[in-house]
């Protein structure tokens, strides 16, 4: 059984997506417990409606980033994870956190990495005049957005479209990324070996590509 632990800023629903997979028997594994930055995150009552433990801490009570990030890692540790999941936790982690979990420490970013890395990202993609766009997981390192990618999804950018419409096509392949993703990790295909990622026991040269979807 894989141990997740999950960080959230807001809305929550990659979180969801990954609840849904474990209830529905896809994935198997225990969110461990969901922390948020933010006492108003979404998230954190979807994770109760679970009776999944959830912790706050508030990046505004601390002086700086060593500290908020030290206080996250106690109660992380004290959940014992096999992976952190950040799911739209918009902070940046600081090196001693981020090495602290070298190796099982994911996240999820709304571009076909390594193209648009910070924020903004759809409507980078939509001035660029882009045909295609997507999403991206990948595991974490120093560098911001800049961790090795274990898959993509890709979604067509249509003629007309707005920044709100491309945002919804893009998360909604979020949701079953990230699932798929974990399955993987859970099932030993996907390992973080010798500082970088395998896959199915090779090194993982370029991202898996999630089956495009019909037009
Ligand atoms: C997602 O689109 C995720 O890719 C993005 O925040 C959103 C969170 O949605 N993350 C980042 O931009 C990280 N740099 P959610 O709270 O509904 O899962």
């Amino acid at each position: 059984m894989l141990k997740i632990v999950v960080l959230i800023s807001g809305s929550g629903s990659n979180l969801q997506a990954i609840i849904d997979a474990i209830s529905n028997g896809l994935l198997k594994a225990e969110i461990r417990g969901v922390l948020s930055n933010r006492a108003d995150a979404y998230g954190l009552e979807r994770a109760r409606q679970m009776q999944i433990p959830v912790a706050t801490i508030a990046h505004t009570d601390f002086a700086d980033r060593e500290y908020f990030d030290a206080a996250m890692m106690q109660v992380i540790d004290d959940w014992a994870p096999d992976v952190v999941v950040l799911a739209g936790f918009m902070r940046i982690l600081t090196r001693t956190f981020v090495t602290h979990y070298q190796g099982r420490l994911l996240n999820i970013h709304p571009s076909l990495l390594p193209k648009y890395k910070g924020l903004h990202t759809h409507r980078r993609a939509l001035e660029a005049g882009d045909s295609e766009h997507g999403c991206s997981v990948h595991f974490v390192t120093a560098e911001l957005d800049g961790g090795p990618v274990i898959a993509q999804a890709v979604v067509p950018v249509h003629e007309n479209d707005t920044e709100a419409l491309l945002t919804e096509r893009v998360h909604s392949r979020e949701h079953q990324l990230y699932p798929q993703v974990l399955v993987w990790l859970a099932e030993g295909r996907l390992q973080w070996q010798a500082g970088g990622a395998f896959f199915d026991n090779a090194p993982l040269h370029k991202p898996q590509r999630l089956p495009d979807l019909p037009n």
